[in-house]
C-alpha cells in the first residue's frame, strides 16, 4: 500500500500482497440471521462464526499470517525449558525493542493480570490516556483505579486532530500533585487506544509523559498491543517524525517507556503477548508470576508454533508497507460511509471503523445501549458482526447503576489483510441502508447480565418487536437478496 498515484484520480488503498489461501464464507438469508441473532442473546461474542460473513468484531488473532510466518511454525522447537524457539523470540524484541528482558504470556490480558498484581496495591491508582476493558478490569480487581487522563478532543467524534490518543499533560501533573506520586501505581500509555476509536499518541506526548514520569520516580508502562497502528501514524501525521523510519520511531518510543505489554493477537499477528523490560528489578519482580500463571518462562503458555509466528510478525511490523494496510482500509471505509452522511469517528484511526451510535441511533436512550442494538441489526441486515462498544462494555457501579459510556461506538474491526475491497464495500452499502432506515432500529434490555465483562456473555432481549419490522423493510428493498 504504498503511495500510488490513480490516473483516472480515483483514491483507494492498493494492497500490496496477494491471496494464496483463503477461507469460504457463509452469508446466510436474513430470516436465518434473525433467528441466529436470537439465540446469540442479542449479543454478538454469542453468534456462531458459521453464520457469519464479515467477523468485523475484532483484530484479536485473527489477522492473516503471511507465508514467511507460517514457514516459520514449521521450525518451532518445542521444548518446556531453554527453547530455541524463545530465544529467537527474545532477540527480535531486543533488536526492535531495545529491551533485555521478555516475559512471556499467553496473550495482553495475561499481562495486565500480572502487571496489576505486582504493582497496583488497594487505594492506589493508575493514569491513563484512556482505559481498556480487561485493564480496567484487573486495576480495579486488585483494588486500584482507573484515572483517564485524556485530552479534551479524545471524545469529540468529528475532529481533524491527528492524535486524540495523547495524554492530557496538564491534567497528569495536577493529578500527580493532587494525589501524590506514592500512591500511582504506574503511568500507562496505550498505543493506538482502542475504545475510542483506535487513535495514537504522537511521539512528542509520549516523550513529554515519560519526562513527567521520571520527574517524579513514577513508571510508565506502554500497552503496545496496538502499536503497529500508532507508528504507522506517527510516521504519516507527525512532522517531526517524517524522516525516521519505522524502527526508528519504535525504538524512540519504547526507550521510554520502564515496561512494555503486548497481545501479540493484535502486535505480530500471532497469538500470545509478553512483557519487555530493560529493568532488572522489574523483570526479577515479575518473573515469578509466570509459571504461576502462564507456563515456564520460556514459553509463558504459547505455543511455540505461534512464538516462531510471532517473531517473524514482529518483523514484518516494521514495514510500512505491511502496517499501513490498515489504517488505509479504514480510512476508505470511513471516508466512503461519511459520503453517504452515516456518523462515524474521525479521523480515521487504527483497529477499525467506528461508527457514533450516539448520532446514528440518536432516539435510542443510553440506558438500552444504543451501540448493542446497533451492532445486532447491521448483523441481522447484512451477516457484517461487528461488537458494541459504549455502555454494556462498561461495568455497574457498587450500587448497581449503569455506568454510562463517553462514547457508544459500533467497532467494526479491520483485521489486517483479511478483507477484500469488495467486501469492505458490501458493507458500506448495507450501513448505508440501515442509516436511511435507522428510526426502525430500538433498544435492547439485558435478559441474563454477567457481573464482569458483562460484554463478553451477558444476553439481551429486544424491547419490542422492531427487529421483525427491520426484517419486512429489507425484504421490501431487497427483494430476494441475500
Ligand atoms: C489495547 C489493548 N490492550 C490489551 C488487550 C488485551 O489483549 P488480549 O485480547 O490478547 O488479552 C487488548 C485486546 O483487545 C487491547 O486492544
Amino acid at each position: 500500500m504504498s503511495h500510488i498515484k490513480f490516473y483516472y484520480g480515483e483514491k483507494f488503498p492498493l494492497e500490496m500482497h496477494k491471496v494464496r489461501i483463503v477461507q469460504k464464507l457463509n452469508l446466510i438469508p436474513i430470516e436465518q440471521r434473525l433467528k441466529a441473532m436470537q439465540e446469540a442473546g442479542n449479543n454478538t461474542f454469542l453468534l456462531k462464526n458459521r453464520d457469519v460473513f464479515m467477523d468485523m468484531l475484532t483484530d484479536s488473532g485473527v489477522n492473516a499470517m503471511s507465508d514467511k510466518q507460517l514457514a516459520a511454525m514449521m521450525e518451532a522447537d518445542d521444548s518446556y525449558a531453554g527453547s530455541e524457539t524463545f530465544m529467537k523470540l527474545q532477540s527480535k524484541l531486543t533488536q526492535i525493542f531495545g529491551t533485555t528482558y521478555f516475559l512471556p504470556a499467553h496473550q495482553g490480558r495475561a499481562c495486565e493480570n500480572i502487571l496489576s498484581q505486582a504493582f497496583v496495591t488497594n487505594g492506589s491508582f493508575v493514569p491513563m490516556n484512556y482505559h481498556f476493558t480487561t485493564t480496567k478490569s484487573h486495576i480495579t480487581l486488585n483494588g486500584g483505579s482507573v484515572v483517564e487522563l485524556y485530552m479534551d478532543e479524545a471524545l469529540h467524534i468529528t475532529s481533524s486532530h491527528p492524535f486524540k490518543g495523547n495524554m492530557d499533560l496538564k491534567k497528569l501533573e495536577k493529578f500527580i500533585a493532587e494525589c501524590g506520586p506514592e500512591k500511582i501505581s504506574f503511568v500507562r500509555m496505550e498505543a493506538g487506544t482502542n475504545l475510542i476509536g483506535g487513535q495514537p499518541f504522537s511521539l512528542n506526548n509520549m516523550r513529554q509523559v515519560s519526562e513527567i514520569c521520571k520527574k517524579h520516580s513514577i513508571m510508565l508502562v506502554l500497552d503496545a498491543s496496538l502499536l503497529a497502528d500508532n507508528l504507522y501514524f506517527i510516521k504519516t501525521r507527525e512532522s517531526a517524525c517524517q524522516g525516521m523510519s519505522i524502527p526508528e520511531i519504535t525504538k524512540a518510543i519504547a526507550a521510554m517507556a520502564d515496561i512494555i505489554y503486548f497481545s501479540a493477537r493484535k502486535l505480530g499477528c500471532a497469538r500470545g503477548g509478553g512483557i519487555c523490560t530493560n529493568r532488572e528489578d522489574v523483570y526479577i519482580k515479575l518473573r515469578e508470576y509466570i509459571p504461576l500463571y502462564e507456563g515456564f518462562l520460556t514459553y509463558g503458555g504459547m505455543s511455540v508454533r505461534e512464538m516462531e509466528a510471532m517473531t517473524v510478525g514482529m518483523d514484518e511490523t516494521m514495514d510500512e508497507n505491511m502496517i499501513n494496510q490498515g489504517p488505509q482500509f479504514i480510512e476508505y471505509m470511513v471516508e466512503e460511509l461519511r459520503k453517504k452522511g452515516v456518523p462515524v469517528v474521525t479521523p480515521g484511526g487504527g483497529l477499525g471503523c467506528h461508527v457514533d451510535a450516539m448520532a446514528f441511533v440518536d432516539h435510542i436512550p443510553q440506558g438500552q445501549y444504543p451501540a448493542g442494538a446497533l451492532a445486532a441489526a447491521l448483523y441481522i441486515v447484512s451477516g457484517v458482526r461487528g461488537m458494541e462498544r459504549g455502555t454494556m462494555s462498561e461495568q455497574r457501579d457498587e450500587n448497581g447503576t449503569e455506568t454510562l459510556s463517553n462514547m457508544e461506538l459500533l467497532r467494526l474491526a479491520m483485521p489486517r489483510r483479511v478483507f477484500t475491497l469488495s467486501q469492505v464495500k458490501y458493507a458500506v452499502d448495507r450501513i448505508g441502508w440501515l442509516y436511511e432506515n435507522r428510526k426502525l432500529v430500538e433498544g435492547l434490555t439485558f435478559a441474563e447480565e454477567p457481573k464482569v465483562l458483562r460484554f463478553f456473555f451477558g444476553r439481551l432481549k429486544p424491547v419490542s418487536d422492531w427487529q421483525t419490522r427491520l426484517v419486512n423493510k429489507f425484504r421490501a428493498d431487497f427483494g430476494d437478496s441475500l
